[in-house]
């Protein structure tokens, strides 16, 4: 069936069944591939976009669940803190083999969107979903930190 969503800022319809993962819908639809597919179980974060600016994890967000909401992927992640955030994971060269990175950036602006200045307790509690097999934590920290030192209001 046909569906409208609102992706990036703009309306755009799908053909996929109502229980359809959202993940399956960006990737293997739309081809907007920056968003990954890890566990397809919630257990990893590297799906992670926006619903409504929440994090959700679209391999087990169905497009039943979408309905008005507006859905953010990586490609359209914009603001003062993706900018902030885009050039602190630069300066600290968080990324190895980049593979969770996407993931991680969503979580990381949802987080600073509420939290402006995270501790590092907050910063762990944000970002406990999103793993990363090449062990990135530490920097990603730092970048956090960084980037909500550098934000422009
Ligand atoms: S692929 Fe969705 S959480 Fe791992
Ligand atoms: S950078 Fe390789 S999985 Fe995180």
């Amino acid at each position: 069936m046909t569906t409208t969503i609102t992706l990036n800022g703009q309306p755009i319809a799908v053909h996929a069944e109502p229980d359809t993962p959202l993940l399956w819908v960006l990737r293997g639809e739309l081809q907007m591939n920056g968003t990954k597919f890890g566990c397809g179980m919630a257990l990893c974060g590297a799906c992670t976009v926006h619903l409504n600016g929440e994090p959700v994890r679209a391999c087990i967000t169905p497009l039943s669940a979408v309905g008005n909401a507006p859905v953010t992927t990586i490609e359209g992640l914009q603001g003062p803190e993706a900018t902030a955030l885009r050039e602190a994971w630069t300066a600290v060269d968080v990324a190895q083999c980049g593979y969770c990175q996407s993931g991680q950036l969503m979580s990381a602006c949802a987080l600073l969107k509420k939290t402006p200045r995270p501790s590092d307790a907050d910063i762990a509690a944000a970002m406990s979903g999103n793993a990363c097999r090449c062990g990135t934590y530490p920097r990603i920290r730092a970048a956090i930190h960084q980037a909500a030192g550098n934000k422009v209001a």
